[in-house]
């Protein structure tokens, strides 16, 4: 691999209200940008590339955000369209004959922690907080996982963004930062939460009612997210800001039961885990990380957190777990130089990442098996009996 380098663009999927149909000319024009942009600062053009690794799911697929990412350097863009990442990336890997490596987002999440880790071996856990998704995994080996928990509603990051927005917070940097800063200047204890979900003793999640309880207090405080929180009052700033504590003190305490649970059962399965890794935008939180490393410690095991940059959504990260599948031969042959005009993109908006870990089903969690994607790790065991 001396000298080689991955060109990935990864694609996010999320809900929008923007006819996604719009200006896809547009778009893809900024991709082409981005694109050449990126092998730019790489002192690169297309032909030193090795192979093309592109993101390919889950998450809904009516509006995205992609981001285009050569080796070290990077850069992001806005798009609409959800075919127009996976297409550039067809294009070049089909027009310079490159291998091309579809990539699970969730699983980029994790595996990026092994590129700063170098001592990070499998089997390790993984805790993945983002926006869409909170889920705890047992990764056996590469592209084989069990999941031990999932959420059953919303996903952490997504309590984050909605309580900053009731509260009025600048959310510029997304909810979650705002959040963070905020709550360093309230008392956690000034609002009774209650924790999700401590009736299922299994590892899944719930966000959707401590969400509800964060409105209410902010209703019942009279908290008009109207006024920005730069132009509250000094006692208006202290109240949001208690609520902010207060929430992620129980949004936070939810992740560290769930976790220590999940440990349990892990080492119950694979006695030699040595790591946790916590990554998904949510990681990137200096309060989530401190009371995640108490509990990893307490139960013998190490912390793993990418750095922030490589929390939150980066291109990094897929080009990585893209270089791990290459590396092991996993990898589709150079597509078509041009794609027919009706081309079905492989998208992949329910793809779990594992299997569920039997002990762990939830009688919570309703689960909507249709339109779901055969695993990443069931496709890949099928791949190797052949
Ligand atoms: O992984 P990510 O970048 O995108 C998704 O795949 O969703 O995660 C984005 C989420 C957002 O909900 C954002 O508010 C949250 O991560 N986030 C944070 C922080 N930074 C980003 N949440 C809490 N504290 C932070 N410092
Ligand atoms: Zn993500």
């Amino acid at each position: 691999m001396q000298g080689k380098i991955i060109l990935i663009c990864d694609l996010l999927v999320k809900y929008g209200g923007v006819a996604p149909k719009m200006a896809e000319e547009a778009h893809s024009q900024v991709i082409d940008q981005v694109v050449q942009e990126a092998l730019d600062k790489a002192y690169m053009t297309e032909k030193d590339l090795t192979a093309v690794a592109v993101s390919i799911g889950p998450g809904l697929s009516l509006c995205l955000r992609e981001k285009f990412l050569l080796s070290v350097t990077h850069s992001s863009v806005h798009v609409l369209h959800n075919a127009v990442g996976v297409q550039k990336a067809r294009r070049i890997a089909g027009g310079f004959n490159l291998p091309i490596i579809g990539i699970h987002h969730m699983e980029a999440h994790a595996l990026v922690a092994r590129l700063i880790e170098k001592d990070l071996q499998f089997p390790f856990m993984a805790l993945l907080i983002s926006g869409g998704h909170n889920l705890l995994i047992l990764a056996r080996d590469l592209g084989q996982y069990i999941q031990l928990g999932t959420t059953i509603d919303d996903a952490i990051g997504e309590a984050y963004d909605k309580s900053a927005k009731w509260l009025g917070l600048d959310l510029s940097r997304s909810g979650g930062p705002a959040i963070e800063e905020l709550a360093r200047e309230g008392n956690a204890k000034s609002v009774n939460f209650s924790i999700p979900m401590r009736q299922h003793k299994d590892c899944n999640f719930s966000y959707a009612g401590l969400k509800t309880q964060v409105r209410l207090a902010i209703e019942s405080k009279k908290i008009d997210a109207k006024i920005p929180i730069s132009s509250a009052s000094y006692e208006d700033r202290l109240s949001r800001a208690d609520i902010a504590a207060s929430f992620q003190r129980i949004a936070v305490l939810h992740l560290e039961e769930r976790c220590e649970r999940a440990i349990e059962w892990a080492l119950k399965m694979e006695p030699s885990i040595k790591h946790l890794v916590v990554s998904g935008g949510v990681a990137s939180n200096q309060y989530v990380r401190a009371r995640l490393d108490t509990v990893v410690k307490k139960n013998g095991l190490q912390l793993v957190c990418p750095p922030p940059w490589l929390c939150t959504d980066n291109g990094v990260m897929v080009a990585w777990t893209g270089i791990e599948h290459f590396r092991v031969g996993r990898y589709d042959p150079p597509p078509p130089a041009e794609d027919p005009e009706d081309y079905q993109y492989d998208i992949r908006p329910r793809w779990p990442l594992g299997e569920e870990y039997a002990e762990g089903r939830s009688e919570a969690r309703s689960v909507r098996t249709a339109r779901i994607h055969p695993s990443l790790t069931s496709l890949i065991q099928a791949s190797l009996q052949q």
